[in-house]
């Protein structure tokens, strides 16, 4: 059964020392593709590098993550920039506010985040939003840059239903990852409550490991575990929760 990890950094040192390995984890537990969304001028060349070594596994994104947003973010943004004149991106990310490890740079990491969404106008690409206590912040800014056009994905979604609904009718996507295998998340009630047809699939590696790995370092092959927590909310069978949610991230982002 085919799946696709919509959000892994296994080009991140966490993976140095076995990153072929957690590749082929992941393919001998059914994933088919994984994306990978930058995080700052200092990821783009190991991001580049896996993707040089695996063209038609790994898919590159390009952004300046919301915590690496500092007094330098204009240079930063350069550096993106320079990067999607150069070759294909499939997405912008990733992107978004961060206000729950540290709000000095608020005001900065609002102007980045508009920037990278006029970006992803510009060259004509979904958005990889990341929101981390910053929902209201997030959702004013959207409502004012909100077309027809612009397409994206909430990942590593927490939200509550009211939430999940305004992103859904915006025609984005819900990120769903390990969060949703935790007790007391409460996060498969809101997946208990909205259509398979707006969920893609996620493990934010190394970050997040769902149940039975938490709190260990993720790895994409725990996807699996990811689908079957689904699966089981939604009293469907696993087969369709990877054909769905396979579907549904082939066409948010043209693979
Ligand atoms: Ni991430």
């Amino acid at each position: 059964m085919q799946l696709i990890d919509t959000h892994t950094h296994l080009f991140l040192p966490e993976f140095d020392s076995d990153r072929d390995q957690v590749i082929l984890n992941a393919q001998q537990n059914g994933v088919e593709k994984v994306l990978l969304p930058n995080v700052d001028g200092s990821t783009i060349n190991d991001l580049l590098k896996l993707v040089e070594k695996y063209p038609d596994y790994c898919y590159p994104m390009m952004g300046l993550h919301p915590t690496s947003v500092t007094e330098d973010y204009k240079e930063e943004l350069k550096k993106t920039e320079i990067w999607l004149e150069k070759r294909k991106f499939i997405a912008i990310g990733e992107i978004g506010i961060d206000l729950y490890w540290d709000k000095t740079f608020k005001k900065q990491q609002e102007e980045a985040f508009r920037y990278q969404i006029d970006l992803a106008k510009k060259y004509d690409l979904p958005v990889v939003i990341h929101a981390r206590d910053s929902f209201d912040e997030i959702f004013t800014i959207m409502d004012e840059i909100i077309d027809d056009k612009l397409k994206g994905v909430f990942h590593a979604f927490t939200g509550d239903e009211i939430q999940a609904k305004r992103i859904i009718e915006w025609g984005f996507k819900i990120g769903i990852g390990g969060i949703v295998t935790f007790k007391n998340s409460g996060l498969d009630k809101v997946v208990h409550n909205i259509d398979i047809n707006h969920i893609v699939l996620e493990t934010d590696s190394p970050y997040l490991a769902p149940v039975p790995h938490r709190g260990k370092r993720n790895e994409s092959a725990y996807l699996l575990n990811i689908a079957q927590k689904i699966a089981e909310i939604k009293n469907i069978s696993f087969k369709e929760v990877a054909e769905i949610t396979t579907y549904n991230a082939n066409q948010l982002f043209k693979l």
